[in-house]
């Protein structure tokens, strides 16, 4: 196939490069050697992957001497996905209009086909985006609000998510409804629903094709451990026409894919990172990253339950990667008022005094910890965790408090 110069200004060739069949699409050769996932000394005598402190150390730059519980919030990128990114950068930076001008873009489709791939969607349906909340506000800024429309949020949408339709609808004289979570949800006939899946790629398998959503939004910063500023938007064939980028740019009346691949110079790095976490995914493999995380999940919030003396406040099974475990009865009496700032006092501590991070969530009068679990947590993890709670609650004890 002829093929065009490539750049800002001629980023239709996206949409052509995104169409081709398999057979008839050639990746281009990166310009580097790029890390290679080796698994081979991740395996036990018997064959089985091992996750835990050794991915740890060799696979993330967490450091050994916190016990990090939190990666719901910010995730934890994996080392050779930021080695890629920084290639990238610096290989950019040799020949910058070399590289934005002529060759970025068939490399972004690259990564962009790998991902449609992963997530079995058509990879003209996918755009990436830096983050979730980029391409959540590309939807709702789309849309024609009219006064009297409704968005239907719930009480659990995400805060900056809250806001953003407030500020839509105070725009624009739209109604916001919110609804308490109810299962299973379901689309309304003439309802468009958006999801987000802000935390779902590498947390659940996602398949797209079968879920055939209006709009779904997953970051890949977060479960995927991509380097920082990565996530994609995925819009419905027939709704595409109507999407634009929240910032427009050169690519504007080219096609959905052009117009989200260039929205201003930027650092690409972290989307063609892709490349290197998409190479780990599949080496160590999707299930076998999944089946560890849900069994160490049951294990740490059976060992959490059965020390505390505390319950889950939700089944198990809803439960995937991160879930709240109550807090054993001896710290709710430590405090008065069990409210945003005992939660706070009891997260500081865990920090300060034991190097453990992990949020603590005040819910109806009675406290919480959200754990997260990945392919870097062993159990032990969490038996740190329990035993530094009970310290807690028996130095007060101890202290007169
Ligand atoms: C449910 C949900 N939506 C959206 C976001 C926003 O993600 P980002 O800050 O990467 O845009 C988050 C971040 O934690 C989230 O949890």
């Amino acid at each position: 196939m002829a093929k065009r110069d490539f750049g800002s200004f001629h980023a239709s060739n996206v949409q052509e490069l995104l169409s081709l069949p398999n057979e008839k699409y050639f990746p281009p050769q990166v310009p580097f050697s790029l890390p290679s996932i080796i698994l081979d000394d991740h395996k036990n005598s018997h064959g089985s992957l091992i996750f835990g402190r050794e991915i740890k150390k060799r696979f993330f730059l967490l450091e050994d001497s916190c016990c990090f519980l939190n990666h719901g919030a910010f995730g934890a990128a994996l080392k050779p996905g930021l080695d890629t990114a920084r290639q990238w950068q610096l290989y950019a930076e040799q020949q910058p209009l070399r590289f934005y001008d002529r060759e970025v873009m068939p490399f972004l489709v690259h990564v962009s086909r790998r991902m449609a791939h992963f997530v079995n969607c058509c990879p003209t349906d996918l755009a990436l985006v830096h983050n979730a909340t980029f391409g959540i506000n590309s939807v709702l800024n789309s849309l024609d609000w009219v006064a009297g429309d409704v968005i239907l949020t719930f009480n659990i949408t995400y805060g900056a998510v809250k806001k953003l339709v407030k500020h839509i609808c105070s725009k624009t004289g739209a109604i916001n409804r919110e609804a308490e979570i109810q299962f299973p949800i379901s689309g309304k006939e003439e309802a468009r629903v958006l999801i987000d899946g802000a935390h779902a790629l590498g947390s659940l398998p996602l398949d797209l094709k079968s879920l055939n959503p209006d709009y779904y939004v997953s970051n890949c910063h977060k479960w995927f451990c991509s380097p920082k500023g990565a996530a994609f938007l995925y819009v419905r064939p027939d709704l595409q026409h109507e999407v634009r980028p929240a910032v427009v740019s050169h690519g504007l009346g080219s096609g959905f894919n052009s117009e989200f691949v260039w929205t201003g110079l930027d650092d690409y790095s972290s989307f063609l990172a892709l490349h290197t976490v998409l190479d780990f995914w599949e080496a160590f493999t999707p299930s076998a990253i999944r089946t560890y995380i849900h069994q160490l999940m049951r294990d740490a919030t059976d060992v959490l339950t059965k020390l505390w003396d505390t319950k889950l406040p939700a089944p198990l099974q809803m439960f995937g990667s991160m879930a709240l475990v109550e807090l054993p009865k001896s710290i709710h009496q430590m405090f008065e008022t069990v409210d945003y700032s005992a939660a706070e006092t009891v997260q500081n501590t865990l920090y300060h005094d034991f190097s453990i991070e992990v949020p603590i969530k005040s819910l109806q009068d009675r406290l919480y910890v959200r754990i997260s679990v990945h392919i870097h947590n062993q159990l032990s993890d969490y038996e740190k965790l329990g035993r530094a709670m009970i310290t807690i609650s028996q130095k007060r004890k101890h202290n007169g408090e």
